[in-house]
């Protein structure tokens, strides 16, 4: 197997061996480098065997010069003439448990995928591929380019379709998924508030689902997870991820538009930009329009429950323009508006726009939390970030805080 490891796009061996250690893991066992021509001495494949060694802990190495096989020493120092490879201690039956190997590999069938559908006569940026390589299977497997299936530990293969979609979609698609860092923030921000019904309205990948589905089940705290798409292909293929989750999932291929959204306790969303609703809507402050977004923030705080949270990351002309001004400044008097932290460019993908990470409490107004992050906003909205941490110090008062014994 070629793997192509996301972190070390440059760490590519021509064949890396797996098998199972003493606990049945799959474990990177060995690694083979081949050479033909004029190399004289095989020593000189030691520097990459090593390098191998030091990435992916591998037990064995080799070299295979003109057909010729060598096997490196325990230090990686001398090749020996050999035979051919030895067998593993343990055998080759096992699990593979590293998600990002297992993300990887995934994502290269996707490309495959895409590529048919290419040559096929579809453009890759209208459509997603098929989705074969995420499709639920009976048993947990990937299938490897050779028509091989790796064994995956059920939870990592979970995992790891997450990460392969939401990867192929902003790396292939003209629907962007969210940044990470964004990802994470949003989940952060909502995790004091989990219960009940979870809603993304506009969820793509539904990214910001597993996000928080992830800090849910962790904390073992009993939650369903409802998501609406209008893109059939990938509403399809996040609904067919959410059926191998821990918590209830439901992923519907709808136009949230025209849809009535079910009655939330948290709405997490990042609706698309620049868009009109069907019809004209009555919005909660008695003003009519078909500007999409301010109908999806809306129509997302009129499902949200009493008490309930709900995060959007908007463009900036959200909470600046005058065209949303009478709006707002209705929402400043009937909701609490509770956290606005100012993005650059680049934090919104497949836009120029500046962003805000709008946090609004259904609830009686109080103050707000107000950042406007720099260039360095990543870090800053880091699971540890200043600028994150102030806000959730902020919105989540220690009283109210999860794990301190209080509601
Ligand atoms: C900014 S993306 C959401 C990204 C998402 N957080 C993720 O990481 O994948 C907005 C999504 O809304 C979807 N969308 C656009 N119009 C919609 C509509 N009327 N109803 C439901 N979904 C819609 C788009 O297909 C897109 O996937």
């Amino acid at each position: 197997m070629q793997p192509r490891l996301e972190k070390l796009p440059s760490f590519r061996p021509d064949v890396l061996a797996w098998a199972a250690n003493s606990d049945g893991d799959l474990v990177p066992w060995a690694v083979v480098e081949l050479k033909t021509g004029q190399l004289k001495q095989p020593e000189l494949v030691l520097p990459s065997l090593a390098r191998s060694r030091d990435i992916m802990g591998t037990v064995d190495h080799y070299a295979v010069i003109n057909g010729r096989w060598f096997k490196a020493d325990r230090g990686v120092r001398s090749l020996e003439p050999v035979d051919g490879p030895t067998p593993p201690e343990y055998g080759a039956q096992g699990l593979l448990t590293d998600d990002e190997l297992a993300t990887s590999l995934l994502v290269q069938r996707l490309w495959f995928e895409a590529s048919r559908l290419r040559d096929s006569g579809v453009r890759v940026g209208d459509a997603f591929p098929a989705g074969a390589a995420l499709a639920e299977t009976e048993q947990s497997y990937i299938e490897l380019p050779d028509g091989g299936l790796l064994p995956v530990r059920p939870n990592v293969l979970w995992r790891a379709k997450r990460a392969a979609l939401i990867e192929f979609a902003s790396r292939g698609s003209s629907e962007s998924s969210s940044h990470p860092a964004i990802t994470s923030a949003v989940a952060a921000l909502v995790e004091q508030r989990v219960a009940g019904t979870v809603l993304d309205p506009f969820c793509g990948t539904g990214s910001f689902l597993w996000a928080v589905l992830d800090r849910t089940a962790r904390l073992e705290i009993p939650a369903r997870f409802v998501g609406y798409e209008i893109n059939p292909r990938l509403a399809s293929l996040a609904a067919g991820i959410g059926h191998g989750a821990p918590l209830p999932v439901t992923i519907d291929e709808a136009d949230a538009f025209g849809t009535e959204f079910v009655r939330a306790d948290v709405i997490i969303t990042a609706p698309p930009l620049r868009v009109r609703s069907r019809d004209h809507e009555t919005l909660l402050d008695g003003s009519r329009t078909s500007d999409g977004d301010v109908v999806a923030v809306d129509k997302s705080l009129r499902a949200l429950k009493a008490g309930g949270r709900a995060v959007f990351h908007v463009a900036s002309w959200f909470t600046s323009s005058d065209r949303f001004a009478s709006y707002r400044t209705f929402l400043a008097n009937e909701f609490h508006v509770a956290a606005l932290i100012g993005l650059p460019r680049g934090a919104m993908a497949g836009t120029g726009a500046t962003s805000v990470l709008m946090t609004i409490d259904k609830k009686d107004p109080a103050q707000t939390f107000v950042a406007q992050l720099g260039e360095d906003w990543e870090n800053q909205l880091e699971p540890e970030g200043a600028a994150l941490n102030a806000a959730l110090e902020f919105i989540n008062p220690a009283a109210t805080r999860r794990g301190l014994g209080q509601p």
